[in-house]
């Protein structure tokens, strides 16, 4: 596909499987604006995100975010070629908000509708940012609800998902700790906090599916739900021998023990499967001990890392839209109007 005039096709994309309303427009892999509403503030009092006032503000929010995306690429809704959607996976109730307007979208314009995959969009955004994946490359995305290992070969049309986490996500066990400590809600940023005053090697916590019995099944899987469990124990003992928590030394140490095994694992696939570029996304990756020790581990192992900016690697339309960018422009064929969201899609599938 072409744009109108013969050029890269523009995209407009637009993400809605958790809390954040974003919409983007991208021509080629160009971003021309990303715009993103957040109900993370309304979510906050909950301890967690409910589904049906997130749909509400997705409701509301997605007119006016489509409206500041467009004025602000100067673009028009005529200029638009085709409409990117995060078709799962994520909470079923807001998929369907973004996923309905899009499909007005289409019929409206007359264009076509290509539903995505959010976790495969948050390894496409890179490509915004860093430029094209030139050859083969490891993407590990990690966030509140995922912590995927994907060996990407064409980001439109050949991704292989090598391993994933049996139980908590990244930010989910970190969100959880941080309630254990009685921090405030998502506690993956306050435990980032805490543990950059702490000693990470105060307490050896558990490394998930690091054993040697692992290997053959779970090489490339994770695991924190037993770490989880490890912390809550130390921590009650703790406060029954009546001592003090040193909340910023259990940090430190469960963070460590977290980023050891995402690196560690993620290294060892780069190595077995002969690649050199590491894509790391999705919101966990603003954790600055996994920044700090990806970047320690890649630089000794001779591994181009590439992670985003911040607003990139949480979730944003930016990311709907740079892998329908490139999916356009692999000719996949477009999703039919009366398609389905999945709160579980699977990465087997790029597209729907
Ligand atoms: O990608 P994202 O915005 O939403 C999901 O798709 O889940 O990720 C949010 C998750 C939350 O669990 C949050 O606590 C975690 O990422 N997170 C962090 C940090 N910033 C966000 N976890 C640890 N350290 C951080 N700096
Ligand atoms: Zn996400």
């Amino acid at each position: 596909m072409t744009d109108q005039t013969g050029g890269e096709p523009l995209v407009l994309g637009i993400e809605t499987s958790c809390d954040e309303t974003g919409v983007a427009l991208v021509r080629g892999d160009t971003l021309l604006f990303d715009a993103v509403a957040s109900s993370m503030d309304e979510h906050a009092r909950y301890g967690g995100i409910i589904p049906e006032v997130a749909s509400r503000a997705h409701l509301e929010a997605m007119v006016p975010t489509i409206r500041r995306a467009l004025g602000e690429a100067d673009a028009d809704l005529s200029e638009v070629d085709a409409i990117a959607v995060t078709a799962g996976p994520g909470l079923v109730g807001p998929l369907t908000i973004g996923a309905s307007a899009a499909k007005a979208l289409s019929i409206g314009l007359g264009k076509p509708l290509y539903g995505v995959n959010h976790v495969i969009g948050h390894a496409a955004v890179n490509q915004l940012v860093d430029g094209p994946f030139t050859e083969r490359a490891m993407a590990l995305v990690v966030s509140g609800g995922h912590s995927s290992l994907l060996l990407v070969d064409d980001i439109a049309t050949d991704v292989t998902e090598l391993g994933s986490t049996l139980d908590d996500a990244a930010g989910e066990a970190f969100d959880k700790v941080g309630r254990l400590l009685g921090l405030p809600y998502p506690g993956g940023p306050h435990i980032d906090r805490l543990a950059r005053e702490g000693d990470p090697e105060a307490i050896r916590f558990p490394r998930g599916l690091t054993a040697r019995k692992d290997q053959a099944k779970h090489a490339y899987d994770f695991s924190f739900s037993g770490l989880k469990t490890a912390v809550a124990r130390w921590v009650e003992t703790c406060q029954d021998a009546g001592r003090e928590v040193p909340v910023a030394d259990v940090a430190a140490s469960f963070a460590a023990a977290v980023v050891d095994v995402l690196t560690a694992k993620t290294i060892a696939a780069c190595r077995a499967h002969d690649v050199d570029t590491l894509v790391i996304g999705g919101g966990f990756s603003a954790n600055s001990q996994l920044r700090d020790m990806a970047a320690e581990r890649c630089a000794a192992a001779g591994i181009d890392l590439r992670i985003p900016p911040i607003r990139y690697c949480t979730d944003n339309g930016a990311m709907i839209a740079a892998l329908g960018s490139a999916v356009v422009r692999a000719g996949v064929a477009p999703s039919d109007l009366d398609i389905g969201v999945d709160s579980s899609m699977p990465l087997t599938a790029i597209t729907v």
